[in-house]
């Protein structure tokens, strides 16, 4: 295996910023050396990349993602392959997708089959999430063993009754499995329940566009759920990390919680961060594109989940990457806004869109890595493998321009969806050059990375719990 000298660019990591030379020897970094120290001058490699007026950045790790995911009658358009290339393309050398327990099956089931999809097709690494659809004694022994190969976190569902949706009751006996055995309780928090009478009413007067499928889950539905969240995990003594933040009152609920010291670990996403209702309301049924759930929210909700990432009341930005083609896929729910699929492209852009909160002042540079990178791999058990770049870490590791103008399109993005969330907006700063384990996959914005040169990574329990 060849090693690697990238020179002249600044090291940022979520601790630190400094003008560094990164060696990469055996597909992992070997050492940061600051330029102006003597040492730096006597580095040698087999080849040099030089980042002079770059970024050097951990890859990004994208902890929700949703490959070839099963939803409203159709699979998301990305599968593993065609979706960690995207990733990549972007700077996430690293995704955690969800693998599905189906109702009335094993948990091992479901794994394998998650295992099958990924296999020999991934650009980058991967590891899994396992999502509870139906918790029952044999689930719970199951958990247990699941941890201790490296899946060590579950997620819930207060949403979506009759699909992936569990009672309280359920969930609690999760958690006080979690509780004893390492794991972390992830929970999509909103009432499901009372959200389905809401789009029964709806339909029922004739409101079926997009648009109201935000204004039937309400915000203070999604409050309500992350506070009950909150509470079982109390009572049974479990982490909580809740998935796709987007209301403010939630965003409150969560606050609180921390503020009592508890461990409750919250994310958001780049579509609550920088698209709103507006877009839902779009018309010739445009607002579909923007179906996810949570759903988008006035653009109210934005500034109070800009001052959660700089407070650490939200800990990390992931993607709930889950994406449907507009023709074909989100045309299922013409006439019934509750059969559009839910979910949106996203998996390329959360590096830059966090880096245009950079920009913007929202956030700092290295909170900008941190949020991307280091938190979501120690969230997930997988630092300092993953998310920084230290003696020992995989060199995983972007080139980036912090200065580079894109225009965002489904043009040219490579997610395999036929719409962009974010079609003409322009952003400031572009991926140059990635690699993974030391292997260069997109060599100066040219694609040779390769099917099957991603991982498995087994991972280890959430490393904010001591
Ligand atoms: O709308 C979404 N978020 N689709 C993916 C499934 C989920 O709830 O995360
Ligand atoms: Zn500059
Ligand atoms: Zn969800
Ligand atoms: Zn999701």
């Amino acid at each position: 295996m060849t090693s690697t000298l990238i020179t002249g660019g600044l090291v940022v990591t979520a601790a630190d910023e400094v003008a560094a030379d990164v060696l990469i020897e055996g597909g992992r970094v070997a050492a940061v050396v600051d330029r102006h120290s003597t040492v730096a001058a006597s580095l040698t490699a087999d080849r040099t990349q030089d980042a002079t007026g770059l970024y050097v950045i951990p890859g990004g790790v994208d902890g929700h993602t949703h490959m070839d995911f099963p939803f409203g009658g159709t699979f998301s358009s990305d599968d593993f392959e065609t979706g960690t290339r995207a990733a990549a393309w972007g700077g996430t050398t690293t995704i955690v997708d969800f693998a599905v327990q189906t109702r009335g099956r094993a948990l091992r089931e479901g794994l394998d089959r998650w295992h099958a999809k990924a296999d020999g097709r991934c650009a980058v690494d991967y590891a899994f999430h396992m999502i509870l659809s139906d918790v029952n004694d044999g689930t719970l022994r199951e958990m247990d063993a699941l941890v201790a190969e490296g899946v060590t976190s579950f997620k819930l569902f207060m949403a979506y009754p009759g699909v992936f949706y569990s009672d309280d009751g359920q969930i609690l006996r999760a958690m006080q499995r979690t509780a004893g055995n390492g794991g972390l309780a992830m929970v999509h928090a909103e009432n499901g329940i009372a959200i389905d009478v809401l789009v029964e009413q709806a339909l029922a007067a004739g409101r079926t566009d997009p648009r109201h499928h935000g204004e039937v889950r309400k915000a203070l539905l999604e409050a309500e759920a992350t506070h009950r969240a909150i509470q079982l995990a109390r009572v049974a003594g479990s982490p909580l990390y809740v998935v796709h933040v987007s209301a403010r009152e939630a965003v409150e609920q969560l606050a609180a919680a921390r503020a009592l010291d508890l461990p409750v670990f919250g994310e958001t996403c780049p579509q609550y961060l920088y698209l709103s209702t507006d877009n839902l309301a779009e018309p010739d049924f445009g607002g579909a594109k923007y179906v996810c759930s949570t759903p988008l929210r006035p653009r109210e909700h934005q500034a109070a989940l800009w001052r959660a990432l700089r407070t650490d009341d939200l800990q990390v930005v992931s993607t709930d990457h889950c994406p449907f083609c507009f023709t074909g896929q989100k045309d299922l729910g013409r006439g019934d806004f509750s059969r559009i699929p839910n979910g949106m492209p996203g998996v390329e852009h959360r590096m830059d869109l966090l880096h245009q909160a950079v920009v913007d002042g929202h956030l700092t540079r290295r909170r900008w890595i941190d949020l991307a990178c280091a938190t979501p791999a120690r969230m997930f058990g997988l630092y300092p493998q993953k998310g920084t770049l230290a003696p020992g870490s995989d060199a995983d590791v972007v080139l980036y321009d912090p200065h580079a103008e894109q225009t965002l399109s489904a043009e040219t993005h490579h997610m395999n969806v036929d719409y962009s969330a974010y079609e003409g907006r322009t952003v400031t700063g572009q991926v140059v050059t990635v690699l993974s384990r030391g292997e260069t996959v997109l060599d100066r914005r040219t694609w040779v990375g390769r099917a099957g040169h991603g991982r498995y990574v087994p991972r280890g329990v959430c490393q904010f719990l001591d």
